[in-house]
This record gives C-alpha cells, sequence and structure tokens, in this order.
C-alpha cells in the first residue's frame, strides 16, 4: 500500500481527504434526529446526491448548488474539511459518506437521522474508478483494466470491497429511517427518483419544483456546473485532459471495457461474495 492512502480499520482511505483528526472528527460526531446522509460505495452516485438533496430542502431554490462547491454544501462525514465546513451547514444538514454500516459514529445509531443508500451496478463503478484513478494524482495508478479489477474484486481500492459495503448498508436495523435508490432508476427515471426522495423525507415538491429540480440535475447541466463538476480543483490534482469527473453518466459502459472472460470471473466472484444473502444481483 502506498502513501497516497491511510489505513482505517483494514480500508484503504486516500490521504488527500482522510487523517486521523478527521476520523476521529467522525467517531465523534453527534448526529442529530434531522441529519440525512446520503451514503455511497465511491462512483455511485456521490455528487449526484449533493445535488439533488440541497435541491429538494430548498424547494428547488437552485442558489446553493449554484454559489456552493458540493464538497462544501454537502461535505463527506469522514472527510478533513467536514470539521471546517459544518458548522455553516443549516439545518437539516445534509452530508455524505462512503463508510460501512458498522463504522458510522455511535451517536447515528442512536439518533432518528434518515439515509439514503445509493447502489451502482459494480461493472459500471469499476470503470467508473478505473477512469478517475486515471485523472486524480492521488490515487494510484490502476494499471490496465483487467489488473484494476482484479484490485476491485479483492477489495485493495479505496473503501475496500463493493460488496462488503453494499452487505453492511442491506443489514441495518434502521427500517423506515433508511432509503433504498439505484443509480440505474436514477438514470432511467430522475424526476421519479427526485420525487421519491423527496416523499421520504417528508419535503414533497411541487410539479413546477419538481421539473425544475430534475432538469438541474440531468448530466449535461451538472456537467457544467462549476460548483460541482470539479473544475474548481487544480489540474494536478485532477487533470481533465485524461477524464472528467462527470465522466459519461450512462449506465451499461462496462460492456465497452469487459472481456466475456473478464465478465465472467468479475460476475461469479461478486456472486460468491454475496452467498448467503437475499441480496439481488443486477444480472440475476
Ligand atoms: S465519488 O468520487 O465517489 O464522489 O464519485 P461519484 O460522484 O459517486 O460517482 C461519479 C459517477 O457518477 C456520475 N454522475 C452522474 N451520472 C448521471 N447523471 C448525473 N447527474 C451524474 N452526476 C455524476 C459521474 O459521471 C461518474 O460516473 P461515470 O460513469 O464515470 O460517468
Amino acid at each position: 500500500c502506498s502513501d497516497k492512502y491511510y489505513i482505517y480499520h483494514g480500508l484503504l482511505l486516500p490521504s488527500i481527504a482522510h487523517s486521523n483528526e478527521s476520523l476521529k472528527y467522525m467517531e465523534k460526531f453527534q448526529v442529530q434526529d434531522n441529519d440525512i446522509f446520503a451514503i455511497t460505495y465511491p462512483k455511485s452516485g456521490t455528487t449526484w446526491m449533493q445535488e439533488i438533496l440541497p435541491l429538494i430542502l430548498n424547494g428547488g431554490d437552485l442558489t446553493p448548488v449554484q454559489t456552493i462547491p458540493n464538497w462544501d454544501r454537502v461535505p463527506w462525514l469522514e472527510e478533513t474539511r467536514a470539521a471546517l465546513v459544518m458548522d455553516k451547514i443549516p439545518a437539516p444538514r445534509t452530508m455524505v459518506s462512503h463508510m460501512p454500516y458498522h463504522l458510522m459514529p455511535a451517536s447515528f445509531f442512536s439518533s432518528k437521522a434518515k439515509a439514503i443508500y445509493v447502489t451502482r451496478n459494480p461493472k459500471d463503478v469499476v470503470v467508473s474508478s478505473f477512469h478517475f484513478h486515471q485523472m486524480a494524482s492521488f490515487l494510484d495508478d490502476p494499471g490496465t483494466f483487467d489488473e484494476f479489477v482484479d484490485k476491485f474484486l479483492a477489495g485493495n481500492v479505496m473503501f475496500g470491497k463493493w460488496t462488503d459495503h453494499v452487505k453492511s448498508w442491506r443489514n441495518t436495523d434502521m427500517g423506515d429511517r433508511i432509503m433504498y435508490i439505484t443509480y440505474e432508476e436514477m438514470v432511467q427515471d430522475l424526476q421519479g427518483a427526485v420525487q421519491r426522495m423527496s416523499q421520504f423525507l417528508g419535503r414533497e415538491l411541487s410539479a413546477e419544483a419538481l421539473e425544475r429540480v430534475a432538469n438541474h440535475c440531468c448530466f449535461k447541466n451538472m456537467k457544467t456546473n462549476p460548483m460541482s463538476n470539479y473544475s474548481l480543483v487544480p489540474q494536478d490534482i485532477m487533470d481533465s485532459k485524461k477524464s472528467s469527473f462527470l465522466r459519461k453518466g450512462t449506465t451499461g459502459d462496462w460492456e465497452n471495457h469487459f472481456s466475456p472472460e473478464l465478465e465472467a470471473k468479475f460476475t461469479s466472484t461478486i456472486r460468491e461474495d454475496m452467498k448467503g444473502t437475499n441480496i439481488k444481483l443486477y444480472w440475476d
């Protein structure tokens, strides 16, 4: 493991944004009953949720998403910036996290905070992550796609195995405090997805606001929003000439990357990891 990663409970976390202090801050964090979390395995729709949540909570007002960078308006609980911006976030606070369920702060479990868990087809997750590793200088060089897939399946990538993450969040005792949605559902019917989320959060939007939110959050429009497209990050940290952060925003790009042999290995490894659970896989 390179010095690009900080190891926390066996998970590799990028050192650029995680430290002893940031993880201590997370552990001691006092979750409020009205806090709202969007939980994702990396490359599954985090940035999208950082756009959608403030829009829902502000009744479709575009001001926050047009004036505040995504990492300050909906910070990562585990990252170094959280301690700097948390006090500035209006209640109800919205946060994102890539943490597995059991590593959430103790106060989360005794609170009434809500969480939205977004899952994405792991084949598209690994493709998105591969391109991200090519453009982000703070991550290890991914090697070839086939090599990167091996690392992904073994969990030698940031935040560990996709299967462990999904299993942890599918087996919570959060009852109706957690809502599950997929990246694919959001691509297929964004307006319907936003409506479901707003109902879950008790913040139903008017038809006009719903349409405005969905329109603002479509891939094409988010890609041109400097507060959300990572163009504020210096080129030597994220090299947009190698790949864009908002790269394709589609489902099924894995078909352009996987050989039939690699796909068979990927599918059977994930299936094996999920054995004994009742979690439906994307290809079942
Ligand atoms: S990260 O690094 O974990 O925060 O990345 P994350 O935001 O979770 O995932 C990045 C991928 O999400 C895509 N994305 C979108 N797709 C469709 N519509 C919208 N509005 C949208 N916003 C972000 C982004 O393009 C990355 O996927 P790929 O497949 O690489 O394009």
